[in-house]
């Protein structure tokens, strides 16, 4: 079934895979890709070493990109990577235009000369910011983006610093703009994908619920602890830019505590060693030294499956 979505990215259906940090990798983006969906390249994918160097990033996307190409043939995105110094974001944009990646995804930054540049290659946007507002959706669209990823507070990974749940944030930014709107945050299972588009959105926008996949780079055990937990099991604490949520563990328990006994929020953020501790958590399955990001639509998750088989069921509704 088409809609706007569809045709924006020319994809079957109106189903994007979120970036998951180290948790993708191009095995994983060109299967989602493959069923149907659009699965996106984000910072560190199939990366053991987590590197903070502009250069290095693109040209390790560089490589993953021309991997996904050889596993398939649907239209992939690539995220741009928002640096301080917008020098090395451009090199990035360059480079994905050399590579042909026919959709990228902005995080938040609205740069004149990159939406430009990116127009001019006949290249779509995806703009998601992190805190999605009326005001960034306006001027995102007036910019030319071709897509807005509204999210909701329900969302795994960095949350939205202002607490507005998936269900309130969606129908605001429906509201708002004229390009189609994606929902994100909390989408758990075919309940949530048909409220989001009750509340307007075209498509929607996954991380947690493809976690507990075979192609995902997850460890198995970390797998497991997913489909046997619920969403009121997570811990939520204080941290930079403002939330943070994990299943229990060591860490995650020493991070709540410091939230209750009143530690800044930039001391938290050092103790939770975001990327490291998340790969450490996640991908090595130390779950009680690292920490495990889900969102609050794991609840429904019942078995690990293929990515297929997750994409079939969530857009059951959305058969060719
Ligand atoms: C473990 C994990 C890591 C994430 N890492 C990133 C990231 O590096 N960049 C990004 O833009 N979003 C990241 N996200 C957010 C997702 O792309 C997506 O917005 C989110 O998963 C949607 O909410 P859901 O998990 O409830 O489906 C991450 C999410 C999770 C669960």
């Amino acid at each position: 079934m088409k809609n706007r979505v569809t045709e924006i990215f020319n994809i079957e259906k109106p189903f994007i895979q979120g970036p998951l940090n180290s948790l993708t990798n191009p095995e994983f983006i060109a299967s989602v890709s493959e069923a149907g969906g659009l699965g996106i390249l984000g910072p560190n994918a199939g990366e053991a070493r987590i590197t903070r160097s502009p250069i290095e990033t693109t040209e390790r996307m560089r490589k993953e990109i021309k991997k996904i190409k050889q596993l398939t043939n649907k239209p992939f995105a690539s995220t741009i990577m928002v640096s301080e110094d917008l020098t090395y974001t451009y090199y990035i944009v360059d480079m994905l235009i050399e590579e042909n990646v026919p959709v990228v995804l902005i995080n938040g930054l609205l740069d004149e000369e990159i939406f430009k540049k990116l127009k001019q290659n006949d290249m779509k946007i995806i703009f998601r910011p992190l805190t999605p507002t009326t005001a960034n959706a306006k001027a995102s669209e007036a910019m030319g983006a071709d897509v807005f990823v509204a999210t909701g507070f329900d969302e795994g990974g960095t949350v939205p610093e202002r607490v507005i749940g998936t269900f309130s944030i969606v129908p605001m930014i429906v509201d708002a703009v004229s390009i189609p709107v994606i929902a994100a945050g909390g989408i758990g299972d075919v309940r949530g994908v048909r409220a989001s588009f009750s509340l307007g959105a075209e498509g929607v926008y996954v991380g947690s619920v493809l976690i507990p996949t075979f192609e995902n780079p997850a460890a198995e055990n970390v797998k497991q602890y997913i489909v046997n937990s619920k969403a009121e099991d997570l811990i939520l604490f204080r941290t930079l830019p403002a939330y943070y949520r994990s299943l229990p563990g060591k860490l995650a328990r020493e991070l709540e505590a410091m939230d209750k006994n009143g530690e800044t929020n930039e001391n938290i953020a050092k103790h939770m060693g975001a990327g490291k501790n998340m790969r450490l958590g996640m991908v090595e399955g130390d779950t009680e030294n690292g920490y495990v990001s889900v969102g609050t639509g794991i609840s429904p998750i019942q078995s690990i499956r293929s990515v297929k088989a997750v994409i079939d069921d969530l857009m059951q509704d959305f058969k060719n």
